[in-house]
């Protein structure tokens, strides 16, 4: 079986993908509901990366901290992931987001060490798939994971890594639809952003 991303972590190894050619991707994965060891929650504080996400590839990411993502790299491979995702602003910075950036919004996740840039540890970047004006650095950010869509890879270039990230969000949108996953948007996991609104 393959180790999950906690085993090679331990091991102080990094997982290499052998990849040849890349066959046409398929627009949808998975099975109509999500399977174990989906649905894995996610919660800790927004931290900064590297920021290359926004700057090199036109994709921000939001970073988790080591010990919130224990839940899906003790039990995941790493790889590229689909889900929901809010970000809950503390009660003196609610005044810098919109209504809509609390929302329960698709994202899709990238867990392991980069490859193509060569990281030394071992993260989980989420990109919610949506415009926020604003950083959210330190705000508590809540996450769904429910389901793997490929292996991190590595890349020729920037460009072909930006193209197939592309490609993840639109097999992320399109898995999303399917409505045994629609019901995760409205969990417990999340605030209700009725709540949230009203105390804006
Ligand atoms: C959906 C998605 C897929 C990604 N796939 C890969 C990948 O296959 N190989 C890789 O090296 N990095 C991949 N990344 C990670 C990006 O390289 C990383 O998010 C970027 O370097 C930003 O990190 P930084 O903000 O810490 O600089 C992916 C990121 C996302 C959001």
């Amino acid at each position: 079986m393959t180790p999950t991303a906690a085993e090679y972590a331990a091991r102080q190894e990094i997982p290499v993908a052998q990849v040849k050619t890349r066959a046409p991707r398929p627009k949808i994965v998975g099975s109509d509901s999500p399977e174990p060891p989906f649905p894995i929650s996610l919660v800790g504080p927004v931290q900064k990366g590297f920021g290359r996400g926004g700057k090199d590839l036109g994709c921000p990411t939001a970073n988790l901290p080591d010990d919130s993502i224990t839940p899906i790299s003790s039990v995941a491979k790493t790889g590229v992931y689909y889900g929901y995702a809010q970000v809950i602003p503390p009660q003196e910075s609610r005044g810098d987001f919109q209504t809509d950036d609390l929302n329960v919004l698709p994202m899709v996740m990238s867990l392991g060490w980069n490859p193509f840039y060569k990281n030394k540890v071992l993260t989980a970047e989420i990109h919610i798939m949506h415009n926020f004006q604003s950083d959210f650095y330190g705000y508590e950010m809540r996450a769904i994971v429910l389901g793997y869509i490929r292996p991190e890879l590595d890349y020729v270039s920037r460009e072909a890594l930006i193209e197939d990230i592309e490609i993840d969000k639109q097999v992320a949108l399109n898995c999303l639809q399917r409505p045994a996953y629609q019901v995760y948007a409205k969990d417990s996991h999340f605030q209700h952003q009725e709540e949230l609104k009203a105390s804006m």
